[in-house]
């Protein structure tokens, strides 16, 4: 038996023996608290074991303490389901035959359920599938904010507004961290576009990056107890996300007291000495670009490998830096792989399926509805599908965020299935879009060339249009490069491949057309008036085809709200209304500062101050049923009331958003903010009260010069609505 086996084999019999049999080594002794384990393991590692457990041994793995029994550390993308695995030391595929997962929607979809509890399910099935796998740590939840819709990544976030994206992250660590799988919370922060994301300088107020881009983190860790956060590739005062003295040291750890591991992204980090000193405790990726290409070997090469370990030993740091960081890494093995009470985890399983349906159910929403949707079921004898997103399998691309799902139900599959013996469903083309269907050696089988020219597509297409009941077009982008992808931002707002052209015309042919758009953004609609509805479809994962079949027809009722304003056109948005994005080039070219100019008023925060009217607003969706708000009113202890009644005829959910409104403040507030949000189910006729406590962090703003979050005493609103511009209810209160 070689040194590490021993140290298995005895961590093994320790922990199953009685302590009064055996003097078990404090570190191995389950017992015991985690920070003694700590700080046992700590005395007795080398330097070099030190060294090791701080840096990747593979593109995905890093070491642990074989002589002790601390068993290597697994990490994989994230944040949508268990990535296959690459081989040890390049990005192609292992060829594994068990790295086939379930697909779950995109954080944009989860997010647009505004529903925590399916947070935590998501959390909760996505740590069975990492268990299986034996991965330790899911590179994810993406809390980045969505700031114009150009973000390549937004798909991988959820939503515009801080309160919203911190609500949903806590409970998904919380579900994850419950299995013993850690969370890794990316990327902090600021990382709100693509396309230059290694040159671009964030330059920020404090107050925008505490009241916009921080609460999400915050709330992960302070809340949600996050083992682990992602540094970001951007800068921030002109020092790289992964190692930065005031986002790490001071904020991360020092404020919010974050117990956890800093992981570097992959080739985020660039420098020894700020690695050491700026807060990273983990790195990972160094000499790739993260996504496709890296140098091999090159593990001894990182700077917190050799170079680090040379000048420990050259006299230029103490190990006090080091000891620091490896405590963290050893917090972390205590909580994940050393945690013996982990379950093993399943791969597949129809309850992980379900929770994909749910989640995706929940978070398709209805944008418009001219009585055209649901469809009817006892009318309906043809329904035209139309377009390259209804069969074009959608888990394969986007990034790292890419899977090799077991299934894929398409929409036109889902769909076919809901409505056999029902309707005869046909199916058109429309547009081609990308045929290629392969992402980072994983294909997707499908053969989607097509020689026919868009003309004839849409010539085809609107012909069929005239003999339908019912036309259901599935357009909108395709994690294509470009086409919400990691690496690159989408280049304009309006929809690619020729389908403006395409849907207009079939508005034309048919009233009853559909547009269901698959994306996780906001996309230009010059044809909205003319269909008959409209249906944000996200990037659903496994369980696309099914959920989409089941809003379309009725079976679920419609109750995703948007997570951002989605608005006409791109000058609506604030960094496109001010030129603020991607930024400005620096005489070196070597960095590009993007000042955030529209400082706190991002999305509907923007909308309202500049008085513009958004297509479609944060918050919004329809439903199949009908919801009446009663008047609202203060109770005595403080409390925010009213009364909510289901007046259709289906049951539904209507999710009431509070939004407060600081009427006088010495600084300048954005007109209204969402603080808190409920999501009731009811039966038609049935009614709830729905009660909001009123606490001082829903008033407060954060104050630059004292630097702190402040209440100003004075008059507030309570706003009480169906979205950003549906205020159904209002009431005034003081707070002293
Ligand atoms: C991405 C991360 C991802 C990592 C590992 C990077 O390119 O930015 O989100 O977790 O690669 O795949």
């Amino acid at each position: 038996m070689n040194a590490s086996k021993i140290a298995i084999a005895l961590a093994i019999a320790y922990s199953t023996a009685s302590p009064a049999q055996t003097t078990i080594p404090p570190y191995l002794d389950p017992s015991k608290e985690i920070e003694t384990r700590v700080e046992d393991a700590l005395s007795r590692m080398t330097l070099d074991e030190k060294i090791r457990v701080i840096h990747a041994q593979s593109k995905f793995s890093s070491a642990g303490v074989p002589r002790l029994g601390l068993p290597d550390f697994w990490t994989d993308d994230g944040p949508h389901g268990v990535r296959p695995d690459v081989l040890w030391d390049e990005w192609e595929q292992a060829g594994q035959t068990n790295d086939s997962c379930v697909a779950f929607p995109a954080l944009t979809c989860l997010a647009a359920t505004w529903n925590p509890d399916l947070a935590s399910l998501y959390g909760t099935a996505l740590a069975e599938e990492a268990l299986y796998r034996g991965k330790d740590m899911m590179l994810g939840p993406g809390v980045n904010i969505y700031r114009t819709p150009l973000n390549g990544r937004n798909f991988e976030y959820m939503g515009e507004d801080p309160l919203l994206a911190s609500e949903m992250v806590v409970p998904y660590v919380r579900g994850l961290q419950a299995l013993g799988v850690a969370a890794c919370v990316k990327h902090f922060a600021l990382n709100n576009d693509e396309e230059y994301r290694n040159q671009v300088n964030v330059v920020v107020s404090d107050r925008a990056l505490h009241e916009i881009y921080l609460p999400a983190f915050k709330a992960a860790v302070e809340k949600g107890k996050a083992w682990a956060i992602m540094g970001a590739y951007n800068l921030y005062k002109n020092q790289h996300n992964c190692h930065n003295d005031i986002l790490l040291n001071k904020i991360l750890k020092q404020d919010w007291k974050f117990d956890g591991v800093v992981v570097s992204d992959w080739g985020g980090t660039h420098d020894t000495d700020e690695a050491v000193r700026n807060g990273l405790d983990m790195e990972f990726g160094s000499w790739t670009n993260g996504l496709s290409w890296g140098a091999s070997n090159a593990y001894d090469n990182y700077y917190l490998a050799s170079p680090y370990k040379k000048a420990i030993l050259c006299g230029q740091y103490s190990t006090a830096e080091l000891d620091d960081k490896v405590r963290r890494v050893l917090r972390l093995f205590f909580r994940t792989t050393m945690d013996r009470s982990r379950p093993a985890g399943f791969l597949c399983s129809e309850a992980h399926y379900s929770t994909a349906r749910k989640v995706a159910e929940e978070g398709i929403v209805l944008l418009k509805n001219d009585n055209v949707l649901p469809i009817d079921l006892s009318s309906a004898r043809r329904v035209l599908v139309v377009g390259e997103n209804a069969v074009k399998m959608m888990t394969v691309g986007g990034g790292s965020s890419s899977l090799k799902a077991q299934r894929e139900i398409s929409p036109l599959d889902g769909l076919r299935a809901r409505l056999q013996g029902i309707a005869q469903v046909d199916y058109a083309r429309g547009y081609v879009g990308d045929v290629t269907g392969e992402y980072n050696g994983v294909t997707t089988g499908q053969d989607l060339t097509e020689s026919r020219s868009a003309d004839e597509l849409i010539a085809e297409a609107v012909s069929m249009a005239r003999a339908a009941d019912y036309v259901i077009v599935f357009g909108g982008l395709n994690k294509s490069d470009y086409q919400d992808c990691e690496g690159h931002d989408r280049k304009d707002f309006a929809l690619p491949y020729a389908q403006d052209r395409l849907v207009a015309a079939l508005a034309q042919a048919n009233k009853r057309t559909v547009f269901v758009n698959i994306s996780g953004n906001a996309v230009a609609m010059p044809w909205v008036d003319k269909v008959g509805a409209i249906v944000q479809g996200w990037f659903l994962g496994s369980e696309s085809g099914t959920a989409l079949a089941s809003v379309l027809v009725g079976d679920a009722n419609p109750s995703g709200r948007l997570p951002f304003s989605w608005m006409s056109s791109l000058d609506q948005y604030a960094p496109h209304a001010l030129n603020a994005y991607p930024g400005t080039w620096r005489d070196d070219k070597k960095i590009i500062d993007e000042e955030y100019k529209e400082d706190i008023f991002v999305g509907y925060r923007w909308a309202d101050k500049q008085k513009l009217k958004p297509l479609f607003a944060f918050g919004h969706g329809l439903s199949y049923t009908t919801f009446e708000y009663g008047k609202a009113r203060r109770a005595a202890n403080g409390d925010i009331c009213l009364t909510v009644r289901n007046t259709g005829q289906r049951p539904g959910a209507e999710t009431v958003q509070l939004y407060i409104r600081d009427v006088k403040s010495s600084l300048p507030r954005p007109v209204k903010e969402l603080k808190a949000f409920k999501k009731v189910w009811l039966q038609p006729g049935e009614s709830a009260e729905v009660v909001f406590a009123i606490e001082p962090s829903m008033l407060s703003f954060f104050d630059d010069a004292k630097q702190e979050w402040v209440v100003e005493p004075g008059q507030f609103e309570a706003l009480i609505g169906a979205s950003a511009t549906d205020i159904r209810a209002k009431v005034a209160f003081d707070w002293k």
